[in-house]
């Protein structure tokens, strides 16, 4: 199938070689074409130009984008998107004064998540979560990693981590996994946090690799769950299944977890809502992607990730939602990229690219999504008429989306 789009107002992310990221004063640029054309053939970007040059009249489907801004669609890095449940309740209780993490002492949080998730059926796990999956798709998502984590029992995080996969292989979306056993310490663990990290070492690793349900290894490195020395023996054993890191790390304290994510090479550190000179600087000597979770920051009224001394510092920056049922019930990555320049103060060229060429390498993905480059994946956003791709994370509570393309298909 071949799909035609004409008269274009803006295209953006135009990158005919693309870099598999932008990093520091780069990120202020974002390459377009004006009057554009762009074609779609199959599931992967064919060809593209401005309206001059426009010479291709045999095609299956032509989409006229009077007044519309076409751009890649989102790559959000970072979600929990398989969860069963909600937990509305912790969110009244905050409200009413609690906080996240005395709520996560009083047997709520994370560990509750996994109370409902192990109760529920692999088959339900799997609708609960393909429903979120549509909307985020209508959205303008179209690739996203999915971490496990609500599990918690080998067999719960493997039941999540087999949604996962099957969410992939059922849409059109593309979706990279990550184990997350190291999330929380379960009850049946309790005062025995070693026995449990052994448990997941020895257990869950080799039944997850034997599988093949995970590219990437995460642990939540803070303050009451999971320590430096934790995240580095972890990350040493999955090495062993080449299962490259991804980790939270810095979200209510510094304590080390950027460090050592740099020194096991991690593809990218997420939340940094606290940051030390110290991180910047390991940042700075390493490949790793700092990822931003913005949308995490507004719902626990957390401070917002230092984007702005980021990209300051000569380093590369990703945005991605973290939907997750606790800290972020959202997986709107256009609100996300608002959220950026409103309360971070990123550009919207920086925030697009943050979200979009920056969050596919977060991923893993450079080489398929992120820009729009000949040979990558057919996946776009068309916006409404607006007046400009600024306009996007001005009018923040709009939905400015016209319609949706993933892998070649009309969402
Ligand atoms: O990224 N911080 C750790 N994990 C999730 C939230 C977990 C939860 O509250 O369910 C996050 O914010
Ligand atoms: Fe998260």
């Amino acid at each position: 199938m071949k799909i035609l789009l004409t008269n274009i107002k803006e295209l953006l992310q135009v990158r005919d070689t693309a870099p598999n990221k932008v990093s520091g004063a780069e990120m202020k640029e974002l390459p377009t074409l004006k009057n554009a054309w762009l074609l779609l053939e199959g599931t992967l970007i064919k060809d593209y130009g401005t309206m001059d040059t426009l010479s291709i009249t045999e095609v299956d489907k032509t989409i006229d984008c009077k007044n519309k801004i076409v751009m890649p669609t989102w790559c959000d890095s970072h979600t929990h998107i398989v969860y069963a449940g909600n937990r509305e309740q912790e969110f009244v209780d905050r409200i009413n004064g609690l906080s996240y993490q005395e709520i996560a002492d009083n047997g709520g949080g994370i560990l509750h998540s996994a109370k409902k998730l192990q109760e529920t059926s692999e088959e339900d796990l799997f609708h609960q979560s393909a429903n979120r999956l549509k909307e985020i798709m209508q959205l303008g998502t179209g690739a996203l990693e999915i971490k496990s984590g609500y599990g918690l029992t080998t067999e719960a995080e493997l039941k999540m981590l087999r949604v996962a996969k099957k969410l992939g292989e059922s849409f059109p979306i593309k979706v990279k996994t990550t184990f997350l056993g190291a999330h929380a310490v379960p009850s049946e663990f309790k005062n025995n946090k070693q026995g449990y990290l052994d448990h997941i070492c020895n257990k869950m690793l080799p039944e997850i690799a034997k599988e093949n349900l995970a590219d990437y290894i995460d642990i939540f490195c803070e303050k009451g769950y999971f320590t430096v020395e934790d995240t580095h023996q972890l990350l040493s054993e999955a090495k062993k299944y080449n299962l490259i890191p991804k980790i939270h790390v810095n979200q209510f304290n510094a304590i080390g977890g950027v460090q050592a994510g740099v020194e096991h090479n991690a593809l990218s550190v997420d939340h940094l809502e606290v940051i030390t000179s110290e991180d910047i600087i390991a940042l700075k000597n390493s490949e790793t992607m700092p990822v931003a979770l913005p949308s995490c920051s507004y719902f626990l009224s957390i401070p917002y990730t230092p984007g702005r001394k980021i990209i300051d510092a000569g380093l590369p920056l990703a945005l991605a939602t973290d939907y997750n049922p606790g800290s972020t019930p959202s997986g709107n990555m256009n609100f996300v990229v608002a959220t950026a320049c409103i309360k971070m103060k990123l550009t919207p060229e920086e925030s697009i690219n943050a979200a979009t060429i920056n969050g596919a390498f977060a991923m893993g993905i450079s080489e398929t999504h992120g820009s729009i480059t000949k040979g990558k994946s057919a996946s776009i956003i068309i916006t409404k008429e607006i007046p400009s791709y600024g306009y996007l994370p001005y009018a923040f509570g709009s939905n400015l989306i016209d319609s949706v393309i993933i892998n070649g298909e009309l969402i």
